[in-house]
């Protein structure tokens, strides 16, 4: 596999097609799934876990056409930890130039008990007993100890030391359930990095999911502790409210550089135009006020702001909409607009007023703002057009 010789230098590891896709309302077709993978190529992502290839004749399918396929990231099947579901997802990613297989396994005593019905060491000997049938396999292998933020610390580490000694490349730690807060999350990260022998040879990962609303913040925490892989969907889908954005996630890391000092392989311009693919092949809309690709993200309507933002970018914008791919910031006219923002308007609709027309325009347009939500050009347009017949 590669790991990137930087040790700054963050993994980033995209879901989108197996835990984004296995959410409600998310599911693709082969077509769809390989213009994801293509686009998630470009976009310079260094995994891409294609799907879960035991769950359907289907998944087993697109997993192996991503594998063929899509050249350059490394390409991942998951399993769950037994024969069958190994060998399959071995088979799955056979063609790809970078194969990994991705083994899991639950350890919290509730998974155990209600779920499994396994005892400790019986979760033990199967972890150790998967990883090793993967690795027989690939050479790649993650192993993933399923709802590790609600398992017993010295039990996890247990898990965690003996998946290392089977061989596992890569060790990520998920918050299944979105339980954990930033500061616990990364207590277990710490607490994982001083007391597992052998931890060092291994990439450390993070996978979390967004039931409190803390995916990224829980991500971003474990990366600040010397977690080196991000595990994230496009759009941020995933099972019920989600899995860790990754278009906010390498934002973040990007734009607080100072503070992280950590660096990713994503080409960001690309993030608006995948996230826009993404919904059109699901059918998922994003939320308005979506961080970084949401319709408002770059969006401005209160009159200060937009009277700052016509002054200098940087009073209200802590990224250039050019960064993630949009072309430039949107100041939106409505009833919170000021005078500035409306003679900016004006002069790109190609209209020359003087002050005293462009008074009189402003009057109209907070009349109509009032009683209008939406105002489009075709309405300053008007409101000029009257106003110069006018004098
Ligand atoms: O959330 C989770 O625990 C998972 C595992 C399969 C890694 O998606
Ligand atoms: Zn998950």
């Amino acid at each position: 596999m590669t790991t990137p010789n930087d040790p700054n230098r963050v993994i980033v590891f995209d879901t989108t097609l197996r835990d984004g896709e296995q959410s409600p309302g998310c599911s693709m077709n082969l077509n769809e799934k390989l213009e994801i993978a293509h686009g998630l190529k470009d976009l310079g992502v260094d995994v891409i876990e294609a799907g879960f290839p035991i769950a359907s004749p289907g998944d087993f399918e697109s997993v192996q056409e991503i594998a063929r396929q899509v050249d350059g990231p490394i390409i991942c099947g998951l399993a769950r930890c037994n024969t069958a579901d190994i060998d399959r997802a071995a088979d799955a990613v056979k063609h790809a130039r970078r194969p990994r297989i991705h083994v899991f396994l639950a350890t919290s005593a509730i998974h155990r008990e209600f779920k499994l019905r396994m005892s400790r060491e019986e979760i033990l000997k199967r972890a150790i007993d998967g990883v090793k049938r993967a690795r027989d396999q690939i050479a790649d292998v993650e192993f993933s100890p399923e709802d590790a933020s609600r398992t017993e610390l010295d039990f996890l580490a247990e898990v965690v030391e003996r998946a290392v000694e089977a061989g596992a490349t890569t060790l990520n730690i998920p918050d299944t359930v979105g339980y954990a807060v930033p500061t616990h999350y990364a207590d277990i990260i710490r607490h994982l990095k001083k007391t597992v022998r052998g931890i060092d040879k291994c990439v450390l990962s993070v996978h979390c999911h967004n039931d409190l609303g803390l995916a990224v913040a829980n991500s971003l925490a474990a990366l600040k502790e010397g977690a080196r892989q991000v595990e994230c969907t496009i759009n941020g889908i995933g099972e019920r409210a989600g899995n860790t954005a990754l278009e906010e996630v390498v934002m973040a890391l990007r734009t607080r550089q100072d503070y992280y000092g950590l660096t990713t392989g994503i080409n960001s311009r690309l993030l608006l135009p995948l996230s826009r693919k993404l919904s059109h092949a699901t059918g998922m809309q994003v939320q308005r006020n979506k961080a970084i690709v949401g319709q408002n993200a770059f969006a401005h309507e209160a009159g200060i702001h937009q009277d700052g933002m016509l002054k200098n970018p940087n009073t209200y914008e802590i990224m250039r909409p050019e960064d993630i791919g949009l072309s430039r910031t949107e100041l939106v006219l409505g009833k919170h607009s000021g005078r500035h923002a409306l003679r900016q308007k004006i002069s790109d609709l190609g209209y020359h007023l003087s002050d005293e027309q462009l008074n009189k325009v402003f009057e109209s347009f907070k009349v109509l703002a009032d009683r209008k939500k939406d105002i489009y050009d075709a309405d300053i347009e008007a409101l000029a057009d009257t106003q110069i017949h006018e004098s």
